[in-house]
């Protein structure tokens, strides 16, 4: 089941619920939104979860790319990407947790095909503000899916403040035998996670307080590559079919061990996203973002050999990418972006050497210094640190 396959089924699934498909945005958030980049399906929601009526109803499904640089140090591992694309579902004051778990289980299972022996859940034990959640701890009692309770592993919330509330998740099993009795997603990182349920009906203040929000709401994710390389029997999302050119092409151009490969195939695909979606490389906010990912790629190619570049990069990945994601505009421009960062970042490299190369910067570097560097050389403070470190 290719992620296009897995999308439309989801998306029907739900549609035959009542769900009102709604078109996933851009990685950009609304103007006047405080983050930087979309990083959850709920994210562009957050004023409907908080009573504003939807024009679209109660009942809603979408497929929402996000991008998570909280997750970075974690890409490279079987199941982390910065950029992916995040299925949700919706109850905006409607039906209840039990129904969205319901339904849930019975898409994994007669839907996907998912053997429910390899099901394993998790609930929100209760703390002393916000009890047990008992609905889940019986809908999945009846089911048969064994089920742990845990405190902070089962309380989303997208920041400090805001929409929040107790969740289930949903894991898989992905050992090479069958589960051993009594192994736990907490206990064993062979349960992966693949779908989040938010019983969302809280409000955190800024005092830290929780006041119920004016609906009781179900907000749902699930990672779409990461289920469809469960699916796949692929070993890790980048072994799914969304990278396939990447993880063709990228070895004949550039020969890296596993961990480097995954990172420059990641970094890219991002970076064309991040690019398809508009923003160009800036010394702030999200292109600041977007620069430290073709950075981190420049400094694995040129680990090994200093003439690498991105100017070899056939057009295919980039289009792929461009296409899965419905973007616009080809992957010329998007290539002579990432050539022109190249040669800036080359630039500034060899400027940052050759300063930091002077007697005054020998000895431990001060704020002072750093400000300097930075002010008048325009090298930021990670580069400065890494060249020392190189
Ligand atoms: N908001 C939850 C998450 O991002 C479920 O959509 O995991």
């Amino acid at each position: 089941m290719n992620t296009e396959h897995l999308i439309r089924t989801f998306v029907e699934y739900y549609e035959e619920q009542g769900h009102r498909p709604i078109t996933g945005s851009t990685l950009l958030p609304p103007p006047g939104d405080p983050v930087l980049f979309t990083t959850s399906g709920m994210h562009p929601l957050t004023p409907y979860l908080e009573g504003r009526p939807h024009p679209s109803g109660r009942r809603l499904v979408n497929v929402q790319r996000c991008l998570r640089t909280t997750d970075l140090d974690e890409v490279g591992d079987s199941t982390h990407l910065t950029v992916f694309q995040m299925l949700g579902t919706w109850s905006l004051g409607d039906y209840e947790g039990r129904q969205s778990l319901d339904w849930g289980y019975r898409l994994l299972t007669e839907g996907l095909g998912i053997d429910p022996g390899l099901l394993h859940a998790t609930v929100f034990g209760g703390d002393e503000q916000v009890g047990p959640d008992t609905d889940s701890l019986r809908l999945w009692r009846e089911r048969g899916v064994p089920v742990e309770r845990t405190v902070e592993d089962n309380w989303w919330s997208n920041g400090p403040v805001g929409p929040c509330g107790p969740d289930s998740e949903i894991f898989l099993w992905t050992g090479d035998t069958p589960p051993p009795p009594h192994s736990t997603p907490t206990r064993d990182d062979r349960w992966v996670e693949v779908w989040n349920h938010v019983m969302m009906r809280h409000r955190r203040l800024d005092d830290g307080r929780l006041v119920p929000l004016p609906q009781r709401n179900v907000d749902t994710g699930l990672g779409v590559e990461r289920l469809a390389s469960l699916l796949q029997g692929a070993s890790s999302v980048f072994e799914c079919d969304v990278f396939e050119p990447w993880r063709r092409l990228v070895p004949t151009l550039w020969p890296l061990q596993e961990p480097s490969l995954r990172l420059v195939c990641d970094h890219l695909r991002s970076a064309v996203v991040i690019i398809g979606d508009g923003v160009r490389p800036a010394p702030t906010g999200r292109g600041y973002v977007l620069r430290r990912l073709v950075r981190r790629v420049l400094t694995v190619l040129w680990r090994d050999d200093p003439s690498r570049g991105l100017g070899d990069l056939p057009r295919e990945p980039l289009s792929h990418t461009l296409d899965h994601f419905r973007q616009v505009g080809g992957p010329e421009p998007v290539r002579r972006l990432l050539l022109e960062e190249e040669q800036g970042f080359r630039r500034l490299l060899e400027r940052g050497r050759k300063v930091l190369a002077r007697p005054r910067f020998r000895g431990p570097l001060g704020e002072e210094d750093f400000r300097y560097l930075h002010d008048t050389h325009g090298l930021p403070r990670d580069l400065v640190t890494s060249l020392r470190e190189g």
